[in-house]
């Protein structure tokens, strides 16, 4: 006795069929038309679109910024994102500069440990290499690939912080060739934007806004060149997180032609949201947009969607890293003490197809490959993103037709704010299966705690060839 999921529209990163879904126990078991619903628990999706669950590659949850942490923890966090469609989320461990990778992911599985609703898996962000030559810390490399965490996150920017210098990224990059690991970078110079930061702050300009102009796209550019010139020298393959702007895009399309293994990946707000919104005199308070990368001006979004559409950008994620109004008045007077980041991993999928799919800039097959396969796909994921027997049961149950407002008053988010606040948009997430568990029906969560598992990834160095 399985779960049979009629009369709907498959739709994959190729095609849209007429399939029904049986499900039996955590997994997909058949996909046909007409399956006969026999002694199966039907359900009814006639007039909706049956996608693989979303997975968001680039979350941070419960994750310490100027000295608070992120206001999702691992349970809201992914709740939101099983509301939103979302079925797997990758977030980020941090090593301590001082500490060790073993210790990051030992404080992480902790923050993690049976609070998540739908299933996670974790990067591992190295920010200093310890032991002769850096070994020590280049061997647990190898410790975490065998746990699973295939991804190893490098910051260009933060300096002091997280950020890591050449040499050392270069160490990192040289070992995750030879784990056929994949290094993803926030790249942007960070030294060079904190001279800016300084002599912002020396002249008084310290308003929310100034953490927007401090960071300027050629800083994102010169450092998306440097990281995959790298990267390409070690051999190894690079995923730029978070690209932000038309510079970057144009170093990222220039290295791909020339061979380099990088991919790249854009995330939600640089589509819809610009450095305008930003400006003093709109009614929200400004420190709500101060995330990094910054929002840039309206003009780098067209080529970020034609990006979405040529393959140059693979994937869309959220870097969702949300901060209620008040965590974020922590920086009043001096944006340098405004904790980064914005809430976004409810309405990624909600947003993509609004402006994406019923806009005319992307297909429903497009949506699909950048929300759901290509992560998978990309990341090591092999049992995820695609719906066909022995896969894992992530179904998406998407009502292509339903009107929806976004806003803080009944979103599952933790913020007090939305980002998106009054927009209506068309489509949303109806019923959403993770393995073979429904957690959310008709819009409204119903799963729990602690359902959610750890997904080890293989080491595929992204997926490329
Ligand atoms: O502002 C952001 N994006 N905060 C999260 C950390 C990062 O840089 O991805
Ligand atoms: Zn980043
Ligand atoms: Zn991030």
């Amino acid at each position: 006795m399985g779960l049979l999921i009629k009369n709907g529209t498959i739709v994959s990163s190729e095609s849209q069929q007429r399939l029904d879904v049986l499900v039996e126990g955590e997994t997909i078991a058949r996909v046909a038309a007409g399956i006969a619903a026999d002694e199966h628990t039907v359900v009814d999706a006639h007039g909706l679109l049956v996608m693989p669950g979303g997975i968001d590659v680039h979350t941070h949850l419960d994750m310490p910024c100027g000295g608070t942490p992120s206001a999702d923890e691992y349970t809201t966090g992914t709740m939101a994102a099983a509301v939103g469609g979302t079925t797997t989320v990758i977030d980020f461990a941090l090593q301590n500069q001082s500490g060790t990778l073993k210790e990051a992911l030992g404080i992480w599985l902790g923050k993690s440990n049976g609070k998540a609703c739908v299933d996670f898996s974790l990067h591992m962000a190295v920010t200093n290499l310890h032991g002769e030559a850096g070994q020590d810390t280049l061997r647990e490399m190898d410790d975490m690939v065998a746990a699973g965490i295939t991804s190893f996150k490098l910051f260009m920017a933060y300096p002091g912080v997280l950020m890591i210098n050449d040499e050392l990224m270069f160490r990192v990059m040289e070992r995750a060739a030879k784990l056929n690991a994949l290094c993803c970078i926030h790249a942007e110079n960070g030294s060079a934007i904190d001279v800016v930061v300084a002599e912002m702050i020396a002249a008084g300009k310290t308003a929310p806004h100034f953490h927007a102009l401090s960071r300027d796209p050629k800083a994102e550019a010169e450092a998306t060149h440097r990281s995959i010139a790298l990267a390409d020298m070690a051999g190894a393959a690079v995923y730029i997180v978070h690209l932000s702007n038309e510079y970057a895009l144009a170093e990222l399309k220039h290295m791909q032609a020339r061979g380099a293994r990088a991919l790249a990946e854009t995330c939600t707000q640089y589509l819809v949201l610009s450095i305008e919104d930003q400006m003093p005199g709109k009614s929200w308070d400004e420190a709500r947009y101060v995330f990094t990368p910054p929002l840039r001006e309206k003009r780098h979004q067209d080529p970020l969607w034609a990006a979405l559409n040529d393959g140059s950008l693979s994937v869309v994620s959220t870097d969702h890293c949300p901060f209620t109004t008040e965590q974020k008045a922590l920086g009043k007077g001096d944006f340098r003490k405004i904790p980064n980041g914005g809430p976004g991993i409810e309405n990624r999928l909600q947003l993509l197809w609004h402006f994406g799919v019923n806009a005319g800039r992307i297909t429903p097959e497009r949506f699909v490959e950048l929300c759901c396969t290509a992560p998978a796909r990309i990341f090591g994921m092999a049992q995820k993103g695609v719906i066909a027997p022995g896969k894992d049961a992530d179904l998406l149950l998407w009502d292509p037709a339903a009107d929806y407002t976004i806003s803080a008053a009944t979103q599952c988010m933790a913020t007090d704010y939305s980002m998106f606040e009054g927009w209506r948009v068309k489509g949303n997430a109806k019923h959403v299966f993770s393995r073979g568990r429904q957690v959310v029906a008709d819009g409204k969560f119903i799963g729990e705690a602690g359902h959610g598992r750890f997904v080890k990834r293989e080491a595929n160095a992204g997926g490329l060839l």
